[in-house]
């Protein structure tokens, strides 16, 4: 595995395996890599000749008051792990090769960018969907790969393939879960003890939504109530959000019907998780 830093070296190694005729799969992330990443990793190498992962703290998707600080950061750990997984290139740029003096230029995308994650964190999909246009033109991959993890960031990225006709395949990867449900976050590092296991909550609200789902429920009201109240039983959760909503639109349904995406934030402490899981309703 090589490890690059400038647009031109890197675009040089992928026009070389273009020659020997590979395709090219493309694993954007920012980095201190867990089982999540690895999973995104593993497919592209099975599905493509060339597999090129960035790894890159994008401060344009940090709000002011969050963690682009101290984002956790180890590009030696992170190296090694690529590499175990068989990826061929990492590409890890500094702030000024992205965003050079006078950038000004960004993505928007509508609608789907207005609830959920970016209710509470204006500005956040507009760095998340520059910086990704951005590294796709980088890059020209034939597939991308993200995680179902980031529910919205997957469908914003979908939309905007789709809509600035980029030409590529966006392919959506399940969430990788520790073995008591909690979903693998870069994040995790820095729940305490006690935050930890607080942060359980999540996955129970989830998988609560599950029951009542296959028991019958469809009255969206009556499913956020009881949710709530799983939510309630747990002191050191502090809800961001809870949507009940369609799983390609993001829009609320009532009666659920549908693929229906159940997804929260909660905030244990200083640290700000997000999980979901999708459900067909028959
Ligand atoms: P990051 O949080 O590093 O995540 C990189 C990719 O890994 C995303 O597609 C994310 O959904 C996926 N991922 C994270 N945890 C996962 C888990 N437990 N299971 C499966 N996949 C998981 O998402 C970003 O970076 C950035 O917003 C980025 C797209 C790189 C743009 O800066």
């Amino acid at each position: 595995m090589k490890t690059i830093r400038s647009i031109a070296a890197l675009q040089e190694e992928i026009r070389e395996a273009r020659r020997r005729g590979e395709s090219v799969g493309f694993v954007p992330t920012m980095g201190y890599f867990h089982e999540g990443h690895l999973s995104l990793m593993r497919r592209a190498r099975r599905e493509n000749g060339l597999v090129v992962v960035s790894l890159f703290v994008n401060s344009l998707q940090f709000g002011p008051n969050e963690d682009f600080a101290k984002y956790p950061r180890d590009l030696d750990r992170d190296a090694q792990m690529a590499e175990g997984t068989g990826v061929d290139l990492l590409f890890h740029p500094e702030a000024a090769e992205m965003y050079p003096e006078g950038f000004q230029t960004t993505v928007t995308v509508g609608e789907l960018t207005e609830g959920l994650c970016g209710a509470s964190r204006p500005g956040h999909f507009q760095g998340v969907a520059t910086v990704v246009l951005k590294l796709f033109h980088i890059v020209q991959p034939d597939r991308a790969y993200f995680g179902e993890k980031d529910a919205q960031q997957l469908r914003v990225i979908r939309r905007m393939a789709r809509d600035l006709n980029l030409g590529l395949a966006v392919v959506g990867c399940p969430i990788v879960r520790e073995p008591d449900g909690l979903a693998l976050s870069s994040r995790n590092i820095f729940l305490a003890p006690a935050e930890r296991q607080a942060a359980l909550v999540l996955y129970r609200t989830l998988q609560r939504a599950g029951e009542l789902l296959a028991a019958g429920e469809r009255d969206s009201t009556a499913l956020r109530r009881e949710l709530f109240t799983v939510l309630d039983g747990e002191p050191l959760a502090e809800l961001d959000y809870l949507a009940i909503v369609d799983s390609d639109t993001l829009q609320p349904r009532q009666p659920l019907a549908g693929t229906i995406l159940v997804a929260l934030a909660v905030r244990i402490g200083k640290t700000r998780l997000i999980d979901n899981l999708t459900f067909a309703i028959t």
